[in-house]
């Protein structure tokens, strides 16, 4: 599916659309360069999983991960590859715990770690097309 968006208000709605749909342990891979709005759009997916705080949330930028675990709710991990040196970072971590819970895992810069990303994931890919546009395309 594609989708052009004109405004970053936009692209949190899709994300909030979006993210309405997902189902309990479904990884999400988020793929495109700074500033197509992959953070926009992750607090769109925190917003529709009842995360109070959705507005605050931010690309981890001292951890890889940053957990939400809204009241009696879906928990959402959200990731940040943007500075992963190797993949050894995320062992370190565990990633497996997160990528293979009913939490929903959400990775920006997904495409640093393709290799461990389990099979069955949905990619959402961003494209600059314009200062305020961007071409968000999602593919299961
Ligand atoms: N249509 C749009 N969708 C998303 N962001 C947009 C759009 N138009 C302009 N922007 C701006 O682009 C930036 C996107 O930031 P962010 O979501 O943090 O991107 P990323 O996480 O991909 O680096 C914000 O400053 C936002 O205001
Ligand atoms: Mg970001």
């Amino acid at each position: 599916m594609k989708f052009t968006s004109k405004s970053p208000e936009e692209t949190l709605n899709l994300g909030y659309r979006f993210g309405k749909k997902l189902k309990s342990g479904a990884v999400v891979a988020l793929i495109g360069e700074l500033g197509t709005g992959k953070t926009l759009f992750t607090k769109g997916i925190a917003r529709a999983l009842g995360v109070k705080e959705y507005e605050y949330v931010n690309s981890p930028s001292f951890v890889i991960v940053k957990e939400y675990k809204p009241k009696k709710k879906i928990p959402l991990y959200h990731f940040d590859l943007y500075r992963l040196e190797s993949g050894h970072d995320l062992d370190t971590i565990g990633y497996e715990e997160y990528f293979y819970s009913n939490g929903i895992t959400v990775i920006e810069w997904a495409d640093r770690a393709m290799d461990i990303l389990p099979e069955k994931h949905i990619s959402v890919k961003f494209k600059h097309s314009g200062k305020n546009k961007r071409r968000i395309t999602i593919e299961k």
